[in-house]
Order: structure tokens, then sequence, then C-alpha cells
């Protein structure tokens, strides 16, 4: 084995990683009395130290002022979701005005779509890619059909070209060419949640704005996982979920961007009160009046309780920098890469691409032998404390996440596997 990786090589790394104080930011559920060597990050994030007196703050507030809570101190709830607007800003590349916490992404979805996917009869079509997240396929059937239009021909659903699953962009290319005049939406994930490939987000809203559609992003699994431009890159919408690489929590209220252009646009949108302008919000007019910018499409006054969390993740996010946490990704991912090359070549295929602009931190592992021996390893690996998570059908997902994650756990991952296998 090269010097490169020996476990004493992680453990050097480790040693002088820069970020290596994060960890201890995080709860880790214990196994055999330690912590586990946790890889889905990807599916729900650890919890930060710091969230339970962000929402023991919203509890003793409502304990203490009840009413007044929302118009006391710098957590007031009344503008509580602005806490969070610059931090995940900076998190996406955006600016502050185009972004917003609120509700779930498949929510989120919906709401975009109500503004952004105006079918006609001669632009009824939205393309996703196949085998895309079932909310999402759910959704824009269901949008589809909402129009009166047929997700038969008006949903098309780009396969995969190349060997693993992925798509190349010069399929996504063709396609959004050949359905171009009757594209009315491009709805494409920033990371595959299967694959684990990641899309030049840029690239694709170039070629859809081209053809006159609008374009949407789900960045479930791009977002905290690799850096964002979303304001330069220039698509109409993005949704994602809090709750994976942002770490606040099961169920998180998830996030939302609606570019510049749009701020002050008069789309037509599902309005509720706490889109209304703040200024005369209170003045309980019949008329809706949106507030400029992403807040403009909130509806509900925000569950404070369910936000609080995501105020202490975003403190992790700003301490580090997402171009820092990406540098360890493109190590730690690496790392995982080469020694499944070096050491378990003929157990585990390696779905997701190779090229690091081509995911994010995310392996995607065919275990050789199919389904039934896919699922042993997996429920080995859950027995012995290394969590991954499945994918039907036959794919285990293992995210080393640059926040919590060392180089020794990926080692820890490769050993766990070849003592299964018995080629320790
Ligand atoms: C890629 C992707 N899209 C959509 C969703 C749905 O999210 P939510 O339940 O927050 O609506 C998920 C959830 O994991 C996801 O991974």
């Amino acid at each position: 084995m090269t010097e490169t990786l020996s476990r004493s090589h992680a453990l050097a790394l480790d040693a002088a990683d820069p970020l290596r104080h994060l960890r201890a930011e995080f709860l880790f559920p214990q196994h055999a009395g330690a912590d586990q060597a946790y890889f889905v990050g990807n599916s729900l994030g650890l919890q930060p130290r710091g969230a339970r007196a962000m929402i023991q703050e919203v509890l003793d507030h409502w304990g203490s002022l009840a009413v007044e809570g929302h118009f006391t101190g710098q957590a007031q709830w009344m503008t509580y979701q602005e806490l969070v607007t610059e931090p995940l800003a900076r998190v996406v590349g955006a600016l502050p005005a185009e972004v917003v916490a609120m509700n779930t992404l498949s929510v989120n979805l919906h709401l975009m779509m109500v503004s952004f996917y105006r079918p006609t009869r001669e632009r009824p079509a939205i393309l996703i890619e196949a085998g895309a997240f079932p909310s999402d396929r759910h959704a824009v059937e269901s949008q589809i059909r909402f129009h009166g239009f047929d997700p038969a021909t008006d949903l098309i659903e780009l396969e995969a070209d190349e060997p693993d699953g992925t798509i190349s962009m010069a399929a996504v290319e063709r396609a959004i060419a050949a359905h171009g005049p009757r594209l009315a939406l491009v709805l494409w994930p920033g990371i595959q949640y299967r694959t684990g490939q990641a899309f030049d987000l840029a690239a694709i809203v170039r070629l859809a704005r081209a053809q006159g559609a609008a374009v949407g992003f789900d960045l479930a699994h791009a977002v905290g996982n690799l850096p964002l431009a979303l304001h330069d890159d220039g698509a109409d919408f993005a949704v994602w979920c809090h709750y994976k690489y942002l770490n606040a929590g099961p169920g998180a209220v998830g996030g939302c961007f609606v570019h510049e252009r749009h701020a002050r646009a008069q789309l037509p949108r599902f309005a509720g009160w706490w889109g209304h302008e703040k200024q005369t919000r209170f003045r309980m007019a019949p008329e809706f009046v949106p507030t400029v910018g992403a807040e403009g499409w909130q509806l509900s006054n925000p569950p404070i309780l369910a936000m609080a969390p995501l105020r202490a993740s975003l403190a992790l996010f700003e301490q580090a920098g997402m171009a820092a946490l990406r540098g360890k990704s493109e190590r730690l991912t690496g790392l995982l890469e080469a020694l499944i090359h070096a050491r378990l070549p003929q157990l585990l295929h390696i779905v997701t691409p190779s090229e690091p602009a081509r995911r994010g931190c995310q392996l995607s592992l065919r275990v050789a032998g199919g389904r039934e021996r896919g699922r042993a390893l997996f429920e080995h690996l859950q027995s012995v404390g290394v969590l991954g998570d499945w994918r039907e059908p036959d794919v285990i997902r293992i995210a080393p996440v640059p926040m919590y994650n060392r180089y020794a756990d990926v080692h820890r991952f490769v050993e766990e596997v070849e003592a299964w296998a018995g080629l320790g």
C-alpha cells in the first residue's frame, strides 16, 4: 500500500486539518461506546450542539414573553427568518433578497412552479431527469395535470446515457435543443440523489434560457455540499431542504431562491399574508402587495421552533466557509475513491463520476453480486456502527461530510467492508 493510502497518513491529515475543531460542535450517535462512523449527512445531518440553545431560547421567550416574543429582542419572531437570510445567501451564492427560508422543499417547488411553470398549448412541457426524486416527479406531474396538460406527452424524462446511470452534458444539451420550442420549464437537480452526479448549473441555465424555457433547480443534495453561485448562474428559482448538509434537523424549514430579475415582477403566485409587503402587512388590508424579492413568496408566519436549529448550523458554515469545506470534501471523497480502487476493486463499483467537478461528497456504490449481497453488506456496516444508506434497487450511498467526518472514518469504512468480505 502506498504511503498516502495508509491509516497513519489519514491520522496525520486529521491532525493537520484546519477544520477538525468543527467535529466537536456536533452530537454523534454512539455505537459500542464510540462515535458512529456517520456517512449519512446526505440524508439527515448531525445535530449541531448549538441547536438546543437556539430552541431553548425560543421556548424561554415563549414562556416569559408569550405574545411579546414577536416584538422583543434581536431574535424576535416577527423578523426571525431574516436572521438566517445573509448566511444562507452566502452558502448558495445569492443576494440576500433572493433567498428565503420557508416551508419544505416539495411545498416550495409547487409554489415556484405556480409562478414559473406557465404552460401554453405550444409550450407545455417540463424536462426532468429520468429517475428523479419521486417527490419532484409527483410535483411536476401533478402541475402538468393541474394545467390541463398530459404528462404522457408533456413530462419529458431524460434517460441516462452513461454506463453507470449518469447523464452527460451533451445529452442534456441535445434534449433541451430537441424539445426546446415545447419546453416551459427545465427542472434539474444540483446533485442527483441516487448517483451523486453534480451538474454544471450555469450551462443548464444558458441552454434552457436560450430556448425560452424557465429553469429551476432542486438543490437538496447540493446545498452545503458544493459552493453554489445561484445569482450568477441565473436560474429563475431553486428549492432545497436544510436537514441534509445544512444540519437543521428532521423536517427542518426549507429554502428557496428567486432570481433578482423577478424581485418586482408581476408573476402569478399563490399568496399569503407573510409574503405581503412588511411595512403594511399589519394594516390587514384586503389587497395583496408582495414584499420585494424571495420573501414575497412566503405564505404563513414561520414555524420558529423548526427554524431555530438552522441558526446554529449556519453559524458553523460562516466559521468554516464553503471554499474550505469543499477543499476538504474533495480530499476526503478522493481518499474514499482511492481506497476503494486500491483495496476493494472486485467488490465495490463506484457509480458516481470520478471527476471532482461532477460530484459532491457522496459516492454511490454498487456491490458485486447484486442486490441481496449489497443489502447484506449494508446491514453488516450498520451492525458495526458504520452508517451509510441504501437506495433501491442496489446502491449504498456513502457521504463523507467535511464538516464532521475524518480521514480516519473513511479508513474505518474500508476496513469494515474488508472484514465482512474476508479481505482484511
Ligand atoms: C432530491 C430531493 N428532492 C426532494 C426531496 C423532498 O424533500 P421534502 O420532503 O423536504 O419536500 C428530497 C428529500 O430527501 C430530496 O432528496
